[in-house]
């Protein structure tokens, strides 16, 4: 090898040959955060969940919606450098007709099923380490006071008439039907009964005075908005969906119920006679978490986005858009579209008996687990199928044998005696690839493995702004088993640290397989945040250098200081991620051994 001292080797790196490898360095450097932080991403950002009915314990597919804009907003406040210009709502959506019926059938009022179901949706949200900062409950004072100011806005506007409305309404849906969306199917006694073509659930006849919404002049401006927003909602199947409704009639829309028939909801301003129509009621609880009709609201509307499933995408893409623009407001930033989570093959429904407890789930796979499988697994742009297997395969390949295994290899008492960060040799492993040498011991495949590393982040950045959080989490996987193939290809296991010819090689082996942990860990956060807790805090990585702005990957590679060689490892030493399937960790152990 042509031994190049180290100062021309940090020289290279802001140098005339750049590689490909050293011109990301630069950018990365010059621009102080892996091009993840500042210039792509608006400080100031709202999330949502849609609000969850209280008629019955909550799912796994309720779960899913709130972990997805969950990891959305996590990932949000890693890359701002505030965590205070993040809010993030969810909440209980307690009024209605299927509210109504429903605490009659339990022999309940229904403030008191309203109280004892929402009380088990925010001690879910909890356990499962979801990090809103708002929960809103429809029958607070606050959100009666936002949704009557808001009606009597449209009223002013004149976008509110009386009217006579005739048709279908299906109460389990919340929705009035036209006659092309219902059908009829043999009922319990074997009659032929109306439901909804779309959810198969009940319809029945409505014919009352109530007030109409004139959303057939909104058709345009909708049209307008999403043609000139591609990423309006996404993915963009549901976009085009959206847009194909809009080509045939909009009619206006219904916004109150008889108060005889329905006295579970809002009364409308001015006339006690009726009662707002619940989707109304439901929706304008985005605006109520930021203090509308207060002024302050201004500030986070619209940079909201919604993340909703997709049975309620014509509510948040049509009728809330519409009533915004009513209002005088803009529609939202983004709306954020998944697709449903069946069991074996079947949709999940009390009726079936098949619905899947969340609870039980985060006790078996523990909290991290089971928000890992189904971030992992769940693909927006189509339903995904839950059973039990499944996620102990994933779980014991991805996060306990391939992640737990590297960090084992990396700070084991006997592959690394001195519990420290090692410093990485330039002479081992110089910037430059393709130097041959006696002392250069690093091989093509370990520049690819640098290189896939640092372009990791920026890839997973790109993959949450497209609503993929399940793609970041392969791409993070595969990375992690390049990880390993390069501590097995090396095998430091095998190199001695008495030997003045292996330690720096040995020691520079595991910074850059540490370096990546440090990647991994940092970027799981907002999917697994306590055993990225866990991983950053093994690798001593303090608490303030766990955001995207202060992910230098490898610094040494690119001539830079490293904060982190020479430091001390973090005391503690249990299992990352223990196995679940403990009869197959014996075979493995059998078969290595
Ligand atoms: N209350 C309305 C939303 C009003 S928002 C202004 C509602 N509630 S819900 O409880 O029925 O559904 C809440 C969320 O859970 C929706 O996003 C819905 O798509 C989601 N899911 C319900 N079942 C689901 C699966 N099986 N799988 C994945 N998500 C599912 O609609």
């Amino acid at each position: 090898m042509l031994r190049i001292p180290a100062f021309r080797l940090l020289g290279r790196t802001g140098a005339s040959r750049v590689s490909r490898l050293e011109d990301f360095s630069l950018r990365r450097y010059s621009s102080g955060a892996l091009g993840v932080r500042d210039d792509t991403c608006d400080a100031r950002a709202y999330f949502t969940t849609p609000i969850f009915y209280v008629n019955a314990a909550p799912h796994i597919g309720h779960l899913y919606s709130a972990l997805l804009a969950d990891a959305l907003c996590r990932h949000h406040r890693l890359r701002v450098s505030s965590a205070a210009a993040t809010r993030f709502s969810t909440g209980t959506d307690e009024h209605g007709l299927k509210i109504q019926q429903a605490a009659a059938a339990a022999g309940l009022a229904p403030s008191e099923l309203c109280d004892r179901v929402s009380a088990q949706f925010q001690q879910l949200f909890r356990d499962a380490d979801i990090s809103s900062t708002d929960f809103i409950r429809t029958t607070e004072a606050r959100h009666r006071l936002a949704v009557q100011h808001f009606w009597r806005v449209l009223k002013t506007r004149g976008l509110l008439y009386k009217g006579l409305y005739e048709g279908w309404y299906c109460a389990s849906d919340e929705c009035f039907l036209p006659e092309a969306k219902v059908t009829r199917q043999p009922g319990p006694s074997g009659d032929l009964c109306p439901v909804s073509l779309e959810s198969g659930h009940p319809v029945s006849w409505t014919k009352e005075e109530n007030y109409i919404f004139r959303l057939s002049q909104f058709r345009e401006p909708l049209q307008r908005w999403l043609r000139g927003d591609p990423q309006a909602i996404t993915p963009e199947p549901f976009h085009r969906a959206v847009l194909q409704w809009l080509e045939e009639e909009l009619p206006d829309l219904s916004v109150s119920r008889r108060r005889s028939h329905l006295h579970w909801g809002i009364p409308v301003p001015g006339d006690d006679s009726q009662t707002v129509y619940v989707w109304l009621d439901a929706l304008v609880n985005y605006l109520t978490v930021i203090g509308y009709p207060n002024a302050e609201f201004k500030s986070w509307w619209p940079t909201t986005s919604h993340i909703i499933g997709k049975d309620i995408l014509k509510f948040h893409a049509v009728y809330w858009p519409a009533l915004l623009l009513g209002a005088g407001m803009s529609p939202p930033h983004r709306i954020y579209v998944h697709s449903h989570w069946t069991v074996c093959g079947q949709k999940m429904s009390k009726s079936l008996g098949n619905v899947v407890d969340p609870r039980t789930c985060l006790d078996r796979y523990t909290v991290d687990g089971f928000r890992y499988f189904l971030l992992r697994q769940g693909i927006p742009s189509w339903d995904c199928d839950y059973y039990d297997e499944k996620v102990v395969k994933l779980l014991d390949s991805e996060l306990a044998d391939a992640l737990g295994g590297l960090l084992n290899r990396c700070t084991a008492k006997r592959i690394n005696p001195s519990g420290t960060y090692p410093a990485f040799c330039t002479t081992c492993f110089p910037s430059e690839p393709g130097l041959v040498g006696p002392s250069v011991r690093a091989q093509a495949e370990d520049y690819a493995l640098v290189s896939a590393v640092a372009t990791l982040p920026k890839q997973v950045a790109d993959h949450y702004e497209n609503f993929q959080i399940y793609k970041a989490l392969e791409a993070m996987s595969s990375c992690v088993r390049q990880t390993n193939g390069f501590v097995q290809r090396h095998a430091p296991w095998k190199l001695n640290w008495e030997s003045p010819v292996d330690a720096p090689w040995l020691g520079t082996v595991l910074h850059v397989a540490l370096e990546c942990l440090r990647v991994f860990g940092t970027l799981l956060q907002p999917v697994t945040p306590r055993l990225a807790d866990k991983l950053l805090s093994r690798l001593g990585v303090s608490t303030t250098e766990r955001g995207l702005g202060e992910l230098y990957f490898l610094p040494r590679f690119y001539g830079h200081p490293c904060p982190f060689e020479g430091r001390r490892l973090g005391p503690e030493t249990g299992v990352l991620f223990p196995r679940l399937d403990q009869s197959r960790a014996r075979l493995v152990n059998v078969h290595k051994t």
